[in-house]
């Protein structure tokens, strides 16, 4: 069956979930919310099972729903060549139209869809892991406050990544390429976009955010190491503030440590253009989902605006956020950090790029388990 199909299938459930119009159809209940873990506290077989079926669902067809809308349109253009072959071993790219949603990134990052975008996409992810490649744990994620409690220390991010065999850091004499681990140099695992290559990373304590982050008139403290920013303090700082506060609960959460973790890695987590790029290659954060990691880090992101959410009662249906990126300026951005005018409200749909058969809106993913999700964090 082609992904297509299930997709439809996946959507269909998805879609008859929603209360309609006349509300006839009445949503599914959550009873039994999948349960999603640190990846660390999973028993090896689990961690091996999530491995196997995102492996599963880079050898499988590229999905023909699947429109991806560039922007900015001078980007690299999406390679939908591998859609019509299957199989010789070779890695074709379902894993890869989903993560070609990320084209969108003018519209998702410093919009108010940053927090209720990631979640539907980590959800659909989970979804095709489930449908198409029979994995039947729920989504893990990634507790970067967990590790070394030195701040600036390697081992933190590193600790876990070569035991769990999601692989570590590359090296600058073998073009930071990850070695180890089951997406290694020596898998079958090659992300396409915006080349066929080895996924890679590049262990950086100082990103150089006035390149990767541009904004004319906005200065980023450069000598401060991105690992302070995702430490335990932080976090709970982020969980247990901005009460009722939406909009400085999600700057501060997008802005620091979504993004610190993102640089940290660096190489496909970072959008960084490989070695060897094509020159219509524009680093950006187009293909940070090449990198299997990607998932666990949005999955952190979003168990912190879950954990919010919970924290207070005015937090749980807070929503604050424009549909428009502001990075123009400085005094755009500060005014603007989860984008300007026209507003968001909950009926906004969410883009989802022909993976979805109709449309989602914010209101869908303001609960985990009150709409059509149905899960929760430990
Ligand atoms: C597109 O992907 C296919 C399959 O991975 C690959 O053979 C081809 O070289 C790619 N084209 C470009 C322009 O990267
Ligand atoms: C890798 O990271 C280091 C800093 O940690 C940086 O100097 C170097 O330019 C990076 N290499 C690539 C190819 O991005
Ligand atoms: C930048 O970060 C460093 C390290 O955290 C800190 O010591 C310094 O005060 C910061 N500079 C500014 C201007 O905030
Ligand atoms: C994290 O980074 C943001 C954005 O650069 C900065 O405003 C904030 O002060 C940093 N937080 C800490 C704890 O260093
Ligand atoms: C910032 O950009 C806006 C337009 O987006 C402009 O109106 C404003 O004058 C700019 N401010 C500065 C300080 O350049």
């Amino acid at each position: 069956m082609p992904l297509s199909l299930s997709l439809i299938t996946l959507c269909l459930v998805f879609v008859s979930l929603l209360s309609p119009v006349g509300g006839a159809v009445e949503r599914r209940k959550c009873s039994h919310p999948a349960v999603r873990k640190e990846w660390r506290s999973l028993p090896h077989k689990e961690r091996a099972d999530w491995i196997t079926a995102v492996n599963c669902l880079a050898k499988l067809p590229h999905d023909r729903m699947f429109k991806p809308s560039v922007n900015p349109p001078d980007i690299a253009p999406y390679n939908a060549s591998g859609s019509l072959f299957d199989g010789i071993g070779s890695l074709t790219q379902t894993l890869n139209s989903l993560a070609k949603i990320l084209f969108m990134h003018t519209w998702i990052h410093y919009t108010g869809q940053f927090l209720p975008w990631h979640r539907w996409y980590i959800n659909t992810f989970d979804q095709a892991l489930r449908s198409r490649c029979g994995y039947r744990g729920s989504s893990p994620y990634w507790d970067w406050t967990k590790g070394s409690p030195s701040p600036s220390s390697r081992v933190r991010v590193m600790q876990y990544l070569p035991v769990s065999g999601l692989g570590g850091w590359g090296a600058a004499s073998t073009q930071y390429h990850v070695l180890d681990g089951a997406f290694s140099a020596s898998s079958s695992f090659r992300p396409s976009y915006p080349y066929p290559h080895i996924m890679w990373r590049n262990y950086t304590l100082f990103p150089p955010l006035d390149k990767l982050i541009p904004i004319p008139g906005f200065v980023w403290n450069l000598s401060m190491p991105a690992t302070d920013n995702f430490t335990r303090p932080v976090v709970e700082g982020i969980i247990n503030g901005f009460e009722g506060d939406f909009r400085n609960f999600h700057a501060t959460l997008e802005s620091g440590p979504h993004t610190y973790v993102h640089l940290c890695v660096s190489g496909d987590m970072a959008g960084v253009c490989p070695v060897g790029a094509p020159p219509d290659c524009i680093t950006a954060p187009t293909f940070s989902a090449n990198d299997p990691l990607f998932f666990l880090h949005h999955a952190m992101v979003d168990r912190i605006w879950y954990k919010w959410q919970h924290k207070h009662k005015s937090n749980k249906n807070a929503f604050f956020g424009g549909s428009v990126q502001r990075l123009e300026n400085a005094t755009a951005f500060l005014r603007y950090q989860t984008g300007g005018p026209p507003f968001l409200s909950m009926d906004s749909v969410i883009p989802t790029n022909g993976l979805a058969t109709s449309p989602v809106i914010l209101s869908d993913v303001m609960s985990t388990t009150e709409g059509p999700l149905c899960y929760i964090y430990d």
